[in-house]
C-alpha cells in the first residue's frame, strides 16, 4: 500500500475513535503514548494506529515463496499467526545454508524475540506439531514462551488422515497432501470435531473420542479400510498433548492487547488464492479460507486492525494434485525440474508448472486487495527466451479477463499469451533493482502492472539475502 493511502486509513482510523465511548481506555493505564486525561479522568486514544499489521498471502496455487518473504519480512514484526491450513503447508526457509521446512509452525520462530501464534482457524494434528517443534530444536532452534496454540484450534485425527487416503484412491481424486485436512475441516462445519481444549482435559478428550472412532470406524470399514485402536489413539494423542499444554490459550485475547500496545503482526498465509474454498478452482482446492478474509477469522482480529496486504506471486506458475492449471507448459516444468526446482516441500511431489497467467494473479488482488506485490523466483525464467505471459483467457471462442467459477470450463480455456523477451543471464547477485538485466525489469514491471499492484520485493534466489526490496 502506498503511503499516502496508509496515512488515509490511520487518520479515518483516528477520527473514528475520537470521542468514541467504547476506545475510552482506563484511566489506570499510565502507557504515555495515550497522552493526558481529559476533564473525565479518562484517556482517549491519541494513536491506537499500527500501520504494520500485514497480511501475506499466496496469489496463485500455492508454494510462491511466502517461506522465504516471510522470512524477510519478520525482521520487521513482533508476531507472527498463522491463521489457516494445517500441516498441508510447506514453507522454506533458506538461512546460512540450513534449509528449514515449515508445516504448522509459523516461519518467524526462526528469528530470535518473536512470537509466533497458530490461531483458532488452524487445523492442527498434534502428533505432526510435537515432531516438528522436536526438529526445529535439533535445528538449535529455541522454543518456549515463543509459541501459542489457540485453544479453539481444531484437531486432524487420525480418521481424517485415513479418510483423506481413501478418499484420494476414488475416482475424481483432488491430489491432496492426504494430511487430513478436509475431513478435519468437514467435521468443525459439521460441527463435531475436536478442538484443542478438549486435548487439554483426558477425561472430556477420551470419552469424545470414543464416540469419534466407532462412528469413524464404521465408515473406514465401509470403504474397506482397517478400524482404528481407540486405546492407540487416546494414549498417543493424550501424549502430545501432555507436550502442547504448555503453549496452548486463548490466543485472540493475546493478539488484541498485542496491538493495543502497538505491537506489529505479520498473518502468514498458507496455500493460495486458487486453493481457497469459496474462491479457489473448486472442486480442486484445499478446505479453508486461504485469501485475505481467513486471517481475521483464522485469529480474531478485526479486518480494521489490518494495515496492508502483500501477495506473494513467483514469475511463472506452479500447481501440485489435481485441476486445471491453464498456462501449464510441460518443456518449461521439465526445465526447471532439470535444475533441481519445483519439487514439493511437504510431499516431494514435481509440482506442474506454466507460464505467468495474469488472469489469475489480477483475480487474486481484487479478492485479497493486495496493496503490495513481492515477486519470487525471477531467476527461474534467466535462460527462458522468449517468456510468455497469460493475458485473458479464451472459452468458446470468447475472451474472458476473469476465471469461470466453473472447473470444467476453466479446464477448457486456452490462454492468451503475449510474448517478451528474455534477458538470457543470471539474476542471483543483483542486489538493487537497477541491478537486474533491463528486459528483467520490464518483464516486472509488466506483469506487476498487468496483476494491478505495486510492486515491492523481488526474490533472485531462495536465501534471505537474496532479496531485493524496492
Ligand atoms: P511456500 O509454500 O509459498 O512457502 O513455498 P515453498 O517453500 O513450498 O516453495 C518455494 C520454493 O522456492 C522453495 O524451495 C524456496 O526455497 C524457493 N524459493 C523461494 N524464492 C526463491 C527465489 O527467488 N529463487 C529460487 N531459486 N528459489 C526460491
Ligand atoms: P503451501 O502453504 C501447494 C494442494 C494439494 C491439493 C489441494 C488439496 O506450502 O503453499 P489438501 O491436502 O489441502 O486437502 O490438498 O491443495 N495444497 C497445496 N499446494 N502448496 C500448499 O501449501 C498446499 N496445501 C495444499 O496439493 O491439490
Ligand atoms: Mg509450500
Amino acid at each position: 500500500m502506498s503511503l499516502p493511502r496508509n496515512l488515509l486509513r490511520g487518520v479515518l482510523r483516528n477520527l473514528s475513535f475520537v470521542g468514541s465511548p467504547e476506545c475510552v481506555l482506563s484511566a489506570k493505564r499510565t502507557d504515555s503514548s495515550y497522552g493526558e486525561p481529559d476533564a473525565s479522568g479518562k484517556f482517549f486514544a491519541q494513536t491506537l494506529i499500527s500501520m504494520a499489521n500485514t497480511i501475506l498471502i499466496g496469489m496463485q496455487w500455492g508454494d510462491e515463496g511466502k517461506g522465504k518473504i516471510i522470512d524477510v519480512l519478520t525482521a520487521q514484526a513482533d508476531i507472527v499467526v498463522r491463521s489457516q491450513g494445517g500441516n498441508n503447508a510447506g514453507h522454506t526457509v533458506i538461512h546460512r545454508g540450513v534449509k528449514y521446512v515449515l508445516h504448522l509452525i509459523p516461519s518467524g520462530i526462526l528469528r530470535r524475540g518473536k512470537v509466533c501464534v497458530i490461531g483458532n482457524g488452524v487445523v492442527v494434528d498434534p502428533i505432526a506439531l510435537v515432531a516438528e517443534l522436536g526438529s526445529l530444536r535439533k535445528l538449535g532452534i529455541k522454543i518456549d514462551k515463543n509459541l501459542l496454540i489457540s485453544d479453539c484450534a481444531h484437531l486432524v485425527m487420525p480418521y481424517h488422515r485415513m479418510l483423506d487416503e481413501q478418499r484420494e484412491l476414488r475416482r475424481g481424486r483432488i491430489g491432496t497432501t492426504k494430511r487430513g485436512i478436509g475431513p478435519a475441516y468437514g467435521d468443525k462445519a459439521a460441527r463435531t470435531g475436536l478442538r484443542m481444549s478438549d486435548l487439554m482435559q483426558p477425561i472430556v478428550f477420551s470419552k469424545k473420542l470414543q464416540a469419534k472412532i466407532i462412528e469413524n470406524n464404521r465408515i473406514l470399514q465401509a470403504l474397506g479400510a482397517k478400524p482404528i485402536s481407540f486405546r492407540e489413539v487416546n494414549e498417543s494423542y493424550l501424549a502430545a498433548g501432555k507436550r502442547l499444554q504448555p503453549f496452548v490459550g486463548n490466543t485472540v485475547v493475546y493478539l488484541h492487547r498485542a496491538i493495543e500496545r502497538d505491537k506489529k503482526i505479520l498473518f502468514e498465509g498458507a496455500q493460495g488464492t486458487f486453493l481457497d474454498i469459496d474462491h479457489g478452482t473448486y472442486p480442486y482446492v484445499t478446505s479453508s479460507n486461504t485469501t485475505a478474509g481467513g486471517a481475521c477469522t483464522g485469529t480474531g482480529v478485526p479486518p480494521h486492525r489490518m494495515d496492508r496486504v502483500v501477495g506473494v506471486m513467483k514469475a511463472y506458475s506452479t500447481r501440485v494434485g489435481e485441476g486445471a492449471l491453464p498456462t501449464e507448459d510441460t518443456r518449461l516444468a521439465e526445465m526447471l525440474h532439470n535444475l533441481g526446482r519445483e519439487f514439493g516441500a511437504t510431499t516431494g511431489r514435481k509440482r506442474r508448472c506454466g507460464w505467468f497467467d495474469a488472469v489469475a494473479t489480477r483475480y487474486a488482488g481484487m479478492i485479497n486487495g493486495i496493496d503490495e506485490l513481492a515477486i519470487t523466483n525471477l531467476d527461474g525464467l534467466d535462460d527462458v527466451d522468449p517468456i510468455r505471459v497469460c493475458v485473458a483467457y479464451r472459452l468458446n471462442g470468447k475472451r474472458l479477463d476473469v476465471p469461470p467459477c466453473d472447473a470444467s470450463q476453466l479446464a477448457n480455456c486456452e490462454p492468451v499469451y503475449e510474448e517478451v523477451r528474455g534477458w538470457n543471464t543470471s539474476t542471483h547477485a543483483a542486489r538493487t533493482f537497477s541491478q537486474l538485466p533491463s528486459a528483467a525489469r520490464k518483464y516486472l514491471k509488466y506483469i506487476s502492472e498487468l496483476t494491478g499492484a505495486k510492486l515491492s520485493m523481488v526474490s533472485v534466489g531462495p536465501a534471505r539475502g537474496e532479496t531485493i526490496i524496492l
